[in-house]
């Protein structure tokens, strides 16, 4: 059998037209959370998604997971409709849920081990992964005594054990206070660079956005669809002083000016 190589200009993810309703229980009525959303994603590309809340970021990233399905349109990895959740994406969301019971190291194996792989399949890989989240000398010890800056580069590692070709992150570092934000977006980006990949990383902050992103997509308030792409004309390695450099200036300020209408009408509030 011919092994499916896509062509090189197929993206690796691409949201076709996709609508989300859900019913509403007890009753005939539906909402409408999605109409219309279609993006794609690189196979090396950070893809951002900014919106106000509840404007539906959550129910893409769970469409392209395969946790929900699509009312209407597609989504496609390599070209290949998704039907469900399977072991090419990796998901983070913001309150990661470590087992509490298991130590750090057993939190990041989780997946081989639970795939039945042998220990030496993994091994040199996670002590290369408690390195990278920086978690030397804290194997054995217990997410309880982590922060949550930990925590999560914990979470990040241990779907990265288990080899994703796509990873999908909603607001991973949502809970964390401003510093450990950037610092932790800082790591993610060197974490990115040591094996790129196709990720959609889903956040409310423009900067955290921009900063992170190849390409920015916003959407409007619910029922969401796209309403502005932007490319992200900065450099890699990202670094620091971009946050003030006349082109990133620049698109914050268009970003900013399309979510505000956007979070305005999702609140219900005029423009003033
Ligand atoms: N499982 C569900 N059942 C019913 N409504 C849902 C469900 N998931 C999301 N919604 C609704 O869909 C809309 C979009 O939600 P969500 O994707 O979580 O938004 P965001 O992540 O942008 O804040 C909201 O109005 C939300 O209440
Ligand atoms: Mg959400």
């Amino acid at each position: 059998m011919t092994q499916h190589t896509p062509h090189p200009n197929t993206p690796k993810v691409e949201v076709r037209r996709l609508s989300k309703m859900f019913a509403e229980p007890g009753s005939a009525k539906h909402t409408v959370a999605l109409s219309d959303v279609s993006l794609t994603i690189g196979p090396q590309e950070i893809v951002c998604l900014l919106g106000p809340s509840g404007c539906g970021k959550s129910t893409v990233l769970r469409v392209v997971a395969g946790f929900e399905q699509a009312s209407a349109g597609s989504v496609l990895v390599d070209g290949k409709v998704v039907t469900g959740p399977g072991p090419d994406r990796g998901v983070v969301f913001q309150e990661q849920a470590l087992f509490p019971w298991l130590s750090i190291y057993e939190n990041i194996v989780y997946g081989p081990k639970i795939r039945n792989q042998p220990r030496e399949a993994y091994e040199a890989l996670a002590d290369q992964f408690i390195g990278i989240v920086g978690l030397r000398g804290f194997e054995q010890h217990y997410p309880h005594e982590l922060s949550g800056g930990m925590k999560q580069r914990v979470a990040i590692a241990r779907v990265l054990m288990n080899t994703p070709e796509v990873l999908l992150m909603d607001e991973p570092f949502g809970a964390l206070d401003a510093q450990t934000r950037s610092t932790m977006q800082e790591w993610l980006l060197a974490l990115w660079q040591t094996s790129p990949r196709a990720a959609l990383f889903i956040t409310h902050d423009v900067d955290e956005a921009i900063f992170l992103g190849d390409r920015v997509y916003v959407m409007t308030s619910r029922p969401g669809s796209i309403k502005l792409e932007r490319t992200v004309n900065l450099p890699r390695p990202r670094t620091l002083d971009m946050l003030t450099s006349p082109h990133f200036m620049e698109l914050k300020r268009e970003i900013l000016g399309s979510i505000r209408v956007e979070a305005h009408a999702a609140a219900g509030l005029p423009i003033v």
